[in-house]
């Protein structure tokens, strides 16, 4: 077999069979298939997209592949959670602590930064000393020990999934319908929690520009889910605005902090309470979506939740103080973005604002600025009056005037007001 003539094959395309996927699964993972011919097939399979049978076969291969972590011996009812990828999205680091408080685990494998999407990862970075891998040996016992462990594990477990990721990133080809399915489900699959909660990202700030694109993914995780014995709850929302305030690393931990001082946007609250409601619900914890809403405003304000984040962040040996302390960021310029005009905030591509803060994040030495980011006071159709703030730019760049016009360029100040709906778009189950 010839890569070179499955390349061909699919330029004309036809069907990839089993044996070849697994052919390239293998060859690319003991590097006889390079970095530039895999980049001929992905760019194959964005003029012909992976079918559904071959989407399957990869996923199939790379499970095999792959080491994998019995989570058995666990007790508790647990629950995975995966986003396709958006901006501002915090909602994993809001949902872990409450489904702990709640008396749930969640055992999950996180992303990085993929194309203008912020990664959990760098996210929790912004914690002096975090310990965010975990060596396969060492995962069972790290399991038993916590209540939640989040991990970029991945790479050790997964030795495709980890280059083919990197790949994807660097040519910033990442929207394989195919790969964002393999990519999510193999984070997934190879830990056996009890049950999958996967917030499928559709709009101008997601890899799934329409509703379309993401509904395809949904049905076909689904399948995966469904041949691997997995409960699930694929969770369809919008990503047209970014999530929540605040985008960046450092200023997302503050905002998750807050939200559990009760300090809530209603768009992320909504996202939030629909995760934990499909988490309550497969576990049999709740009956109503007001039984949900009353438990999280419980721990909320007794301030179990704050206490489970916390904890959870400790226990990975974060330095949880060093931001809950001392909230200020320090970045050596702050830019106000204030109204030009009066009218209704209309964001036109929200993953140039991810672009635009995963810019503003990355040093001169290419190493990460963890306190830099964006502050989003308004919301798509928010009525503005000329000079109002808009939002606050916090960076350690010097080119702040170039920062102001590029930023000022992704929002309308439109005389007509777009009408917000619910965040929910739909929801995909089996349990
Ligand atoms: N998250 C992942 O793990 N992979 C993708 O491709 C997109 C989001």
């Amino acid at each position: 077999m010839k890569f070179a003539d499955l390349i061909t094959k699919k330029i004309k395309n036809e069907e990839l069979n089993f044996n070849e996927v697994k052919y390239i699964v293998e060859n690319y993972s003991n590097n006889q298939i390079n970095d530039k011919e895999m980049t001929k097939l992905i760019d194959a399979f964005l003029i012909n997209p992976m079918t559904e049978q071959e989407t399957i076969d990869f996923f199939d291969v790379t499970y095999q592949k792959s080491q994998k972590v019995d989570l058995r011996q666990i007790k508790n009812f647990k629950i995975d959670k995966h986003s396709t990828g958006g901006v501002g999205d915090k909602v994993t680091l809001l949902l872990l602590p409450i489904l702990d408080a709640l008396g749930l685990k969640s055992y999950k494998f996180s992303a990085g930064r993929l194309g203008f999407t912020g990664g959990t990862i760098e996210k929790l970075k912004s914690f002096p000393n975090i310990e965010l891998e975990i060596s396969a040996e060492n995962y069972m016992q790290k399991a038993k020990e916590n209540n939640i462990l989040l991990t970029s594990g991945i790479e050790e477990m997964s030795y495709f999934e980890k280059k083919l990721y990197h790949l994807r990133n660097v040519t910033q080809k990442n929207n394989v319908l195919g790969m964002v399915v393999n990519s999510v489900m193999i984070k997934k699959m190879i830990l056996n929690n009890d049950g999958l909660i996967i917030d499928v990202k559709v709009g101008s700030g997601a890899f799934f520009k329409t509703f379309k694109e993401g509904l395809q993914f949904a049905e076909l995780a689904a399948k995966i889910a469904n041949k691997y014995d997995r409960k699930f709850s694929f969770i369809i929302t919008d990503m047209n605005e970014p999530l929540g305030e605040n985008i960046g690393n450092k200023l997302e931990i503050i905002e998750v902090i807050n939200f559990f001082k009760n300090k809530q946007t209603k768009d992320l609250k909504e996202i939030v309470i629909a995760h934990v409601h499909e988490a309550l619900l497969m576990s049999k914890k709740t009956k109503s979506l007001k039984e949900t809403k009353s438990q999280v405003e419980k721990i909320i304000k007794n301030g179990k939740a704050l206490e489970k984040f916390r904890q959870f962040v400790e226990k990975q040996n974060g330095d949880f103080d060093f931001i809950y302390k001392n909230q200020e960021i320090k970045t050596k310029n702050k830019i106000e973005i204030k109204s030009w005009q009066n009218g209704y905030i209309n964001i036109i591509d929200t993953s140039k604002i991810g672009s635009f803060v995963n810019q503003i994040n990355v040093l001169n030495n290419n190493k990460i600025d963890y306190e830099s980011g964006v502050q989003l006071f308004k919301k798509n159709g928010d009525f503005v009056g000329k000079n109002e703030l808009i939002a606050i730019i916090w960076t350690n760049q010097k080119n702040t005037n170039l920062l102001e016009s590029q930023f000022k360029k992704l929002i309308n100040i439109d005389q007509k007001q777009k009408i917000q709906v619910s965040k929910i778009k739909k929801i995909i189950k089996n349990f």
